[in-house]
């Protein structure tokens, strides 16, 4: 398979260099929660990492599904939600092949796009369209990570691999996904540039 590998991710943890994370919950979800933007519902987080995102949605009473395919990123999401106290699903799966018992109302889509190799791109849009029920919505936050060797040369660098926004609207085209106009929400990132935040009706 292209791009990074599940060993790869668990090195990544086992090393402790997480630089995606924010050792807490997204500030970006905390707003979205806060303005009641984001309801509480059936939702899932896939590429969840260490799972701040599935725990603070747990403590605010979604009915959420944590989903990552490395072993140290499942065990430490569900030691986190069983500290704190909070009830989750938590699946170890690819994110590319996962398929739900039933359709989700919504998704959190946090540098899980960004993890996969492009090739994998068209393949894990269509995974988040058949996951969300119609109507359902997609809460994504896309890492903007432009890199000199991409605009010169072509060559496709990450993970993180940067999320272009043109990319994004052909692999979440129009006929299938209502979208909002932008400019949208600039997240800064500590360590990694920033994260565009945009919210997608699947139709
Ligand atoms: C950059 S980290 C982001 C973690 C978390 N969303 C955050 O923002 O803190 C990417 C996560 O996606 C997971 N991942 C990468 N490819 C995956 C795949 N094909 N299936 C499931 N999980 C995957 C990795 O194990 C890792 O935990």
């Amino acid at each position: 398979m292209t791009g990074p590998t599940r060993a790869f991710w668990q090195e990544r943890f086992d090393t402790e260099q997480t630089g995606w994370d924010r050792g807490g919950p997204s500030p970006q979800l905390n707003a979205w929660l806060d303005s009641g933007v984001l309801q509480p519902c059936r939702i899932a987080v896939p590429g969840c990492g260490n799972g701040w995102e599935v725990a603070e949605l747990a403590a605010r009473g979604f009915d959420v599904t944590g989903i990552d395919y490395t072993e140290a990123a499942v065990a430490r999401t569900r030691a986190l939600c069983a500290e704190r106290g909070f009830q989750a699903h938590v699946v170890q799966a690819d994110v590319l092949t996962f398929q739900p018992d039933a359709p989700y109302d919504a998704v959190y889509e946090q540098t899980c796009l960004c993890a996969l190799h492009p090739d994998h791109w068209v393949t894990y849009a269509g995974q988040l369209h058949t996951w969300l029920k119609p109507g359902g919505r997609l809460h994504a936050l896309l890492m903007q990570r432009v890199r000199p060797e991409a605009s010169e040369q072509g060559l496709i660098e990450g993970p993180p691999y940067h999320c272009d926004i043109n990319a994004v609207r052909a692999l979440f085209p129009a006929t299938r996904w209502q979208w909002t106009k932008p400019p949208y929400i600039k997240v800064p990132h500590p360590s990694l540039s920033h994260e565009l935040a945009l919210t997608l009706d699947r139709l």
